[in-house]
């Protein structure tokens, strides 16, 4: 199995939510062959998109050469089985460094198509993880504050055909050691029920 990690938290191996998808990533690996690729998103920032790269994305006859970077990101999906995807919320919504992948990644004629229905996806469906850490609640009984992350990512990745979005919450993390340790076994424990860890070595230690 391939799995594609993309970190966007700025606290990198710090971050809760990236210890997490190491030990998913080592889950898997346990029970089958796995290749990793990562893209970290803070310590090796992405370009910002230049006019170039707008006015190729939006031409009828484009300079390919505009699309290199988001090329190469796409095909990171495209040659992957499963992705890992660590964030942040950031102001209730992506932090700036998953919003710019994002920007790449959804590219009009390439993962996606314009049709009388809509957009419609172009990539091969994969499951996909994305782990959500915040400071405080914004999902369940203690939540408090919007969520504009979760329906924005689920809705973006379905729209270039990854359809099988798992959210893990990690909520509270600003909370105490108490709360981020109830975070972390709540997302234990959901992980361990999804199919691709079910019946394994679990990640709940
Ligand atoms: C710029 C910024 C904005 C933030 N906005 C929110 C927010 O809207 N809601 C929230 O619950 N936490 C917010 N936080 C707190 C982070 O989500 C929290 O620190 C979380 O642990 C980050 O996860 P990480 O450790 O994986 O990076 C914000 C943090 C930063 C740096």
């Amino acid at each position: 199995m391939k799995i594609l990690f993309v970190n966007a938290s700025p606290h990198g191996q710090m971050s809760h939510g990236y210890r997490l998808a190491v030990e998913m990533i080592r889950s898997l690996g346990r029970n089958m062959p796995s290749a990793l690729v990562k893209r970290d998103l803070v310590s090796a920032p992405l370009p910002p998109i230049t006019q170039d790269y707008a006015k190729a994305i939006t031409s009828r006859e484009p300079d390919v050469s505009r699309f290199d970077v988001s090329e190469q990101l796409i095909r990171e999906i495209e040659m992957t089985d499963a992705l890992i995807i660590n964030t942040p919320m950031h102001n209730f919504t992506v932090p700036a460094a998953l919003k710019l992948w994002i920007d790449y990644v959804l590219r009009v004629h390439r993962t996606f198509a314009v049709t009388p229905e809509g957009k419609v996806g172009l990539m091969r469906d994969r499951p996909t993880f994305v782990i959500v850490g915040s400071g405080s609640f914004h999902s369940g009984d203690r939540a408090w504050q919007g969520d504009f992350l979760t329906p924005y990512v689920r809705y973006a990745l379905q729209s270039i055909g990854l359809k099988t979005t798992h959210f893990v919450l990690l909520q509270g993390l600003t909370h105490g050691d108490e709360a981020v340790t109830d975070a972390l076994r709540r997302a234990r424990e959901e992980i361990a029920q999804h199919p691709l860890f079910a019946h394994r070595d679990t990640v709940v230690s």
